[in-house]
């Protein structure tokens, strides 16, 4: 009787010392750190944000957007027709975004920005990863981060256009893989020296590592394609200052123009069509989601890009390379 007692009793003192090692552990991530350079306040902040910059001494993703909150949106991932079972996890998520947040990933202009750029990213990777269409339960917005690859590739994406700077490995295939898809050897190229990941060799990569796809999807949103253009994050916070050509053209900061920097004349400067609207009743209902409400999504004219000049119009294909 007494022996039980006494087991019970070191037992319990082991799962208090469990859970206050949890709360150090998150203590530990709250430690703001910070310091003055040049008359500007920068920080660090927990594991998550681990060089001083201004961002990190804001929240951290974590500290504003849970688990429970990703699980909310993707709801459907792991359910038994859906076709990376087991794959995407709000984990890779957090672990992609350490590389970012110190530049400013979800980490500008206070919690309510904060909150909206995370769902709108999310809102881009849900639209390209759903398998909702014509899937009945949750409805077709439940659906977002069903995929991590392109199931039926016509071909292998490999444009010879580019053998110089990214050639294609033999027997490598560049379909469509990731959270915001990377599609063509170039844009693997491209991803993989940045990401320092050679993914020219081992695209597969992309779709054997949630974290590395998370962050390749990350890295797209905060990278300028061109110079002379924002990046969808920049479009997206604000920092972007359009020019007159950019208020002619109606390109204006906001969801609408992230459309346009990411996939340009596919969904944007089209009028209201299926393709764009898709992508906006993702970024709707994820605001919804999180408590932030569709309502702060803004006017139309930022939401959308229906009537948006592109940022890149179309050129001229390149003529094809005769092998005669
Ligand atoms: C951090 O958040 C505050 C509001 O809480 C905001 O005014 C500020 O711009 C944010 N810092 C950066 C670097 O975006
Ligand atoms: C997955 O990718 C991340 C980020 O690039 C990397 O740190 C990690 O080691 C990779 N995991 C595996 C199992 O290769
Ligand atoms: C603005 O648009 C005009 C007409 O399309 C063009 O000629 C000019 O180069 C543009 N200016 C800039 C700064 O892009």
């Amino acid at each position: 009787m007494g022996m039980k007692r006494g087991v019970l009793v070191v037992l319990g003192l082991v799962m208090v010392a469990n859970l206050a090692m949890v709360a150090n552990g998150d203590d530990n991530n709250d430690k703001i750190v910070s310091k003055t350079v040049k008359g500007k306040k920068v920080c660090t902040h927990g594991w998550e944000c681990t060089y001083y910059s201004s961002y990190c001494c804001n929240q951290t993703i974590s500290e504003i957007f849970e688990s429970y909150q990703f699980e909310d949106l993707f709801s459907k991932r792991n359910s038994p027709v859906a076709k990376a079972v087991g794959f995407w996890d709000y984990k890779s998520f957090i672990t992609a975004s350490v590389m970012f947040q110190p530049l400013g990933f979800g980490t500008t202009g206070g919690k309510l920005m904060q909150m909206k750029e995370i769902a709108a990213f999310l809102g881009h990777v849900g639209a390209k990863t759903s398998c909702g269409y014509g899937v009945a339960t949750g409805g077709p917005l439940a659906w977002g981060l069903c995929y991590n690859r392109e199931l039926s590739p016509m071909q292998s994406y490999c444009d010879n256009y580019y053998k110089l700077t990214y050639p294609c490995t033999p027997g490598a295939e560049y379909y469509g893989r990731g959270a915001l898809p990377i599609y063509w050897n170039y844009n693997y190229g491209a991803t993989g020296e940045a990401l320092k990941v050679n993914l020219l060799d081992h695209p597969e990569y992309i779709e054997q590592n949630a974290t590395l796809a998370f962050q390749a999807a990350i890295w797209r949103w905060m990278t300028r394609i061109k110079k002379s253009q924002p990046s969808a994050h920049e479009a997206f916070v604000g920092t972007w200052k359009p020019t007159k050509n950019d208020t002619l053209a109606k390109r204006y900061p906001g969801f609408g123009a992230t459309m346009n920097l990411l996939y340009g004349d596919s969904v944007c400067g089209k009028g209201d069509v299926d393709e764009m609207n898709v992508i906006i009743s993702h970024y709707q209902y994820y605001l919804d989601l999180i408590g932030i409400g569709r309502e702060q999504a803004g006017p139309h004219e930022v939401l959308t890009c229906a009537e948006q000049g592109l940022f890149n119009p179309p050129t001229p294909a390149v003529p094809a390379q005769s092998s005669s």
